[in-house]
């Protein structure tokens, strides 16, 4: 094994095999995810950190290219050209208007509602599943997915030439499916909720040999979300925040934005700093807060019933590692009602001009929650991640925002709608002079 690593590492490979999360059995670097000689854990890459530190410094990474690649060693792919289709290095915009609303001081919010191809967070654990998928010599790719996933995976894989077959639960948002379409896969809209496709869609990577990102592929496409941790990190001018907030579906995204800055921390990027970490969930499938709330260390699936469909995960594979560190890190996992997810993505939109889906409304009303419950302080430099696209769940928000004014195209009939409209106090214009 000591031969084989070394090996790797003179190819220049950083990462040297997969270990059990639970037992540390070790495995072979293929596409495996479970730990099925011993305890059925999840698996996990491992790298050698001595080799990132000899590698990589602030200013190799700043020359690298402007995405999720310019952190190339701390991800699980060995080609010299991965899959980069702009993915990555998101704007992390200081949100002044809406720390102002909330209270707090210094509020920033890494937005990946404009992330590259899909608009969506995903885009990142799908570039480095599919930059491995093509490694490990596959050439059909497949997810379970809430929507996101299915339009990540169908577009980068169209980019890479690779087949692609996704699987969604039928009733999810037009956007999403058409996102997805719009690319060509095949897509297998299944009657039931997400863990039923995912339960589907374990069966069908045992029988056809297809990568799946999410499934067989999990160890590396997981590694993505790392980079939403470097990045907030890189961008706040090599430091960490104070707390940072995010939605929690599977709960994989949030452990790795914990784990992105432990490794910059490990291989001396940035100072080491005791960061809070926050989790959100909607109401209407929330097993990780519940589980928080009750003090419990399990998780008790639930069956989702909710608008925020791309978070509406019942039996979440992350979700106890999700539960320890929002615990160790003194940190909450809380939970609002459909009605705030509405109004969380309206918050948003109006203060600081960013359109996010659902998961990203549900997002904003559990930092607000947490805020007005004492539960972030003023001071913290705190970063709320905006994961997704509004676009992408219009029908959310139909019927709440608002009608345009129709007039006739003349001087008087505008004059006549602007009255009216000022009179309704449909146009805030205390708020435009200011
Ligand atoms: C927009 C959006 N945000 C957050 C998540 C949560 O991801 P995770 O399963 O890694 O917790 C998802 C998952 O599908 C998503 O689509
Ligand atoms: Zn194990």
């Amino acid at each position: 094994m000591t031969q084989a690593i070394d090996r790797l590492i003179s190819a220049g490979q950083t990462f040297t095999g997969l270990k059990c999360k639970e037992c540390g059995e070790a495995y072979e670097l293929g596409a495996k995810h479970v730990c099925e000689d011993v305890c059925f854990g999840p698996l996990e890459v491992v790298y050698d950190y001595d080799e990132i530190r000899r590698r990589v410094t602030r200013e190799t990474i700043q020359a690298g290219p402007n995405s999720i690649w310019r952190y190339r060693h701390f991800l699980p792919v060995a080609s010299e050209q991965p899959i980069d289709v702009g993915t990555g290095m998101t704007p992390l915009v200081q949100a002044n208007r809406l720390a102002r609303r909330l209270g707090l001081k210094r509020l920033f919010i890494k937005n990946d509602a404009v992330n590259m191809p899909t608009l969506s967070f995903k885009d990142r654990v799908v570039s480095v599943a599919l930059t491995r998928a093509r490694e490990l010599g596959f050439s059909t790719v497949s997810c379970a997915s809430t929507g996101n996933l299915a339009n990540s995976t169908a577009a980068i894989a169209a980019h890479a030439g690779l087949d692609c077959c996704v699987f969604i639960p039928a009733d999810l948002e037009a956007g999403k499916v058409l996102g997805t379409l719009i690319y060509a896969p095949t897509v297998m809209a299944v009657h039931g909720n997400y863990d039923q496709v995912n339960r589907l869609c374990s069966e069908v990577a045992n029988t056809h040999g297809w990568g799946f990102v999410n499934i067989n592929l999990r160890p590396y496409y997981s590694e993505g979300s790392k980079t939403l941790g470097y990045e907030v990190a890189e961008q706040l001018g090599w430091q960490l925040p104070d707390h940072i907030v995010a939605p929690l579906a599977s709960g994989s995204l949030f452990t790795k934005i914990h784990k992105g800055f432990q490794e910059f921390v490990k291989v001396g990027l940035v100072e080491d700093k005791a960061v809070r970490f926050s989790g959100a969930q909607a109401e209407g499938c929330s097993p990780i807060a519940q589980a928080f709330r009750e003090g419990r260390d399990f998780i008790s699936p639930v069956k989702p019933n909710t608008i925020a469909k791309s978070i509406a995960i019942g039996n979440p594979a992350d979700g106890v590692y999700a539960l320890e560190i929002a615990r160790k890190t003194n940190g909450n996992i809380e939970s609002v009602t459909d009605a705030e997810v509405i109004a969380g993505i309206k918050l948003l939109a109006e203060t600081e001009g960013i359109f996010t889906e659902t998961a990203g409304g549900t997002t904003v009303a559990v930092l607000q929650k947490l805020v007005e419950a004492g539960k972030i302080d003023p001071e913290e430099t705190t970063v709320v991640y905006i994961t997704g696209n509004g676009l992408k769940t219009q029908e959310a928000v139909n019927g709440y925002i608002g009608e345009p004014l129709t007039i006739e195209p003349k001087l008087e009939s505008f004059e006549r709608a602007l009255e009216r409209a000022q009179t309704l106090g449909r146009l805030e214009w205390q708020q435009v002079l200011v």
